[in-house]
């Protein structure tokens, strides 16, 4: 709604800030004037409209109207074309890859030399995993940052980081990093100064001087990291005072009750903006707001930050897309996509975890219907929002649907997670997997599970084994798990390694400060000789590669399966066979997957009751054309194949 004394109020510190409003700031100056009134009462449900805060509101329009400033022109104009798009993240032409720089190349100067081994695979997106300061050690994977401005040594320089940029932006790539939300390194500024008794810092933080507030939040807290770091408080010696970690003992949680800290942080996220990211990965959002009684996840207030955020990203550097890290309940995460007036106005992009384990689901069980259970609650993501769609990523694979979903399936729900818990970490007999459980909680019974896409899919068993079928199984199952996740619709987001069917890297063990945490298994240091051997016809990795390459092609020619909520899911015939159809305009695409280890057969019919009848399936994966046969007939699919099937 227009508000005019708020009106007002802008104008006037613009005018201070020699903003242009009818000249060449006009775009900026519209942007600000159609969010003002939203982002002044997303502020005002969480700070109030006192004296102080309304203070801290000035400031925070500050920082906008500075992060503008500095926006160069070049991200400027981006800005421009990517609203001139629409909603630019939901095209099939982005593929997407995760990796460490130092473990992938070295470091930022040299991973500007890899540009061309993206291309050669066809991924124009790159997550950096973490690369601002963080203690050796003590760093969780570069998720406890001491410095949000400055590139840690180890990976190369901010002039680094800006020229890898440039040098992307050049060629068309975009690039993803995180802002570390919810809490900062123990060896950051503010904590530092909390730690010498500045209250003006430990008001950062949730800080307490004696047990009795940490025993009030821990009776309702679930831990995290139960085996490495057990409880969500540690004590602080320096200072003799109680803070909040709710993840690792050296990760202090950051206190958003406090409007000086969501100003600060709000400044790193627009400073991240102008560094030329094109989607920022919100680290952990479901955490950044704690409340005694509670999970102290998912808090109402915590959607609140997310889309005053939002807001404030619009207006200052409205190229930029969020993304919202929730790794939580499938109802859960649909959340972070905005409700109510907030429809597809909070994060433009989610991880489809929930669908991401259920693929580990399938694979394991061979059976859909748990999976299939679980659609009714994804298929609601509003229109103009997208996942990431992912088969692994850095982190370890949490089984947290839904018991309802496991029951509908016909499955009793503690028996089935523990099953697929022992098939996974090679705990179940016949199983070829060798992964391991991540935060086991005995408390609880609840367990993660680590391992890489090829050692989970069975690739480490079978190279030890030197079992030349079991190897084809998995390299079939390796394809299968991405072409699954490269059509279902969103972002694909690889993990590097996995194009070249990396499997298990123990080096972590050898290493004090990852040796505590087995996620580093899946975590590898690429050897560039090996990698060479994807240019060598019938290596693994040459099999890998090149068919994770056709897929990319194959993905990034069909715009059929950009995510324009055109996703059907096709009337179970086996209960073996995930398939979706995949419509846009007149283009339909159907993609049938076998998860079992014999040949599937699936009628014909399958394909009629979509609204068409086809005669003929052209198949995009195997590039021959299948005449449609009788009702009574079937299309045989083998063990852990997959067809891409379009009408002609
Ligand atoms: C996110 C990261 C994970 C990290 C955690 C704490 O979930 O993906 O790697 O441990 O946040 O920052």
């Amino acid at each position: 709604m227009y508000d005019h004394q708020l009106h007002q109020r802008i104008n006037q510190i613009l005018q201070q800030h020699k903003i242009d409003i009818a000249g060449k700031d006009n775009f900026f100056y519209v942007r600000m004037m159609a969010n003002a009134d939203s982002m002044y009462q997303l502020y005002k449900e969480i700070y109030g409209s006192s004296t102080a805060s309304e203070k801290h509101f000035n400031q925070l329009l500050g920082v906008m109207i500075h992060a503008y400033q500095q926006r160069s022109e070049t991200l400027r104009k981006k800005d421009e074309e990517k609203a001139d798009k629409g909603n630019w993240f939901l095209s099939n032409e982005i593929m997407g890859m995760s990796l460490y720089a130092d473990r992938f190349c070295g470091d930022l100067s040299k991973l500007g030399n890899k540009l061309d081994y993206f291309e050669k695979l066809g991924v124009n997106f790159i997550h950096l995993m973490p690369v601002f300061e963080s203690p050796e050690g003590e760093s969780d994977g570069g998720y406890a940052v001491s410095n949000f401005r400055k590139v840690d040594e180890r990976f190369g320089s901010n002039h680094d980081l800006e020229k890898l940029q440039k040098k992307m932006n050049d060629k068309g790539m975009y690039l993803m990093l995180d802002i570390v939300l919810n809490h900062t390194s123990h060896k950051h500024e503010w904590a530092m100064k909390a730690k010498q008794g500045d209250k003006h810092y430990q008001d950062y933080f949730y800080m307490y001087s004696d047990r009795s507030i940490p025993d009030e939040f821990e009776k309702s807290m679930p831990e995290i990291f139960p085996e490495s770091s057990p409880g969500s408080f540690t004590y602080i010696e320096e200072c003799n005072n109680w803070v909040m970690t709710v993840f690792h003992h050296y990760q202090w949680d950051l206190n958003y009750t406090n409007p000086l800290v969501f100003r600060d942080m709000l400044d790193n996220i627009l400073y991240y903006a102008n560094l030329g990211v094109d989607i920022l990965r919100i680290d952990a959002p479901a955490f950044i707001w704690k409340q005694v009684g509670t999970t102290c996840q998912n808090l109402p207030e915590a959607h609140t930050l997310l889309r005053l955020i939002k807001q404030c990203v619009l207006i200052a550097s409205p190229g930029m897309a969020i993304l919202g890290e929730a790794i939580v309940a499938p109802k859960e995460i649909m959340k972070y996509f905005g409700t109510g007036s907030y429809t597809a106005k909070e994060c433009d992009v989610a991880y489809n975890a929930t669908h991401m384990a259920l693929q580990w689901d399938m694979l394991a069980t061979g059976d859909t219907r748990v999976m299939l259970a679980a659609q009714h609650e994804i298929l609601q993501k509003p229109y103009g929002t997208t996942w990431i769609t992912y088969t692994r990523c850095h982190d370890d694979i949490g089984l947290g649907y839904d018991d309802y979903m496991i029951r509908q399936a016909g499955y009793e729900p503690y028996g089935h997670r523990k099953f697929l818990q022992d098939y996974y970490s090679g705990n179940y007999d016949g199983s070829p997997a060798t992964g391991a459980l991540f935060s086991s909680n005995p408390k609880t019974g609840d367990a993660r599970i680590s391992g890489s896409l090829a050692s989970l899919c069975g690739l480490e068993k079978a190279l030890n084994d030197n079992d030349e079928r079991a190897i084809e199984l998995s390299v079939r199952k390796i394809l299968l798990m991405q072409a699954h996740s490269f059509f279902l619709g969103g972002i694909p987001m690889m993990f590097y390694g996995d194009e070249a069917g990396y499997t298990n890297d123990y080096s972590y063990l050898n290493d004090p400060g990852k040796s505590y945490d087995n996620r580093w298994m899946h975590r590898p240091v690429i050897d560039w000789e090996k990698n060479k051997k994807i240019d060598i016809e019938g290596t693994i990795e040459n099999r890998v590669f090149s068919a994770t390459q056709r897929l990319i092609s194959i993905r990034k020619k069909l715009e059929v399966v950009a995510d324009y909520k055109n996703l059907t899911w096709l009337t179970p015939h086996n209960m073996h066979v995930a398939g979706y159809l995949r419509s846009f305009e007149d283009k339909k695409l159907y993609c049938v997957f076998n998860f079992s280890d014999r040949s599937a057969y699936l009628t014909w019919y399958a394909f009629k009751s979509h609204g068409v009848e086809p005669t003929v399936l052209y198949d995009h994966w195997t590039g021959m054309e299948l005449p449609v046969g009788e009702n009574y007939d079937h299309l045989v699919i083998e063990p852990y194949g997959f067809h891409l099937l379009e009408p002609r």
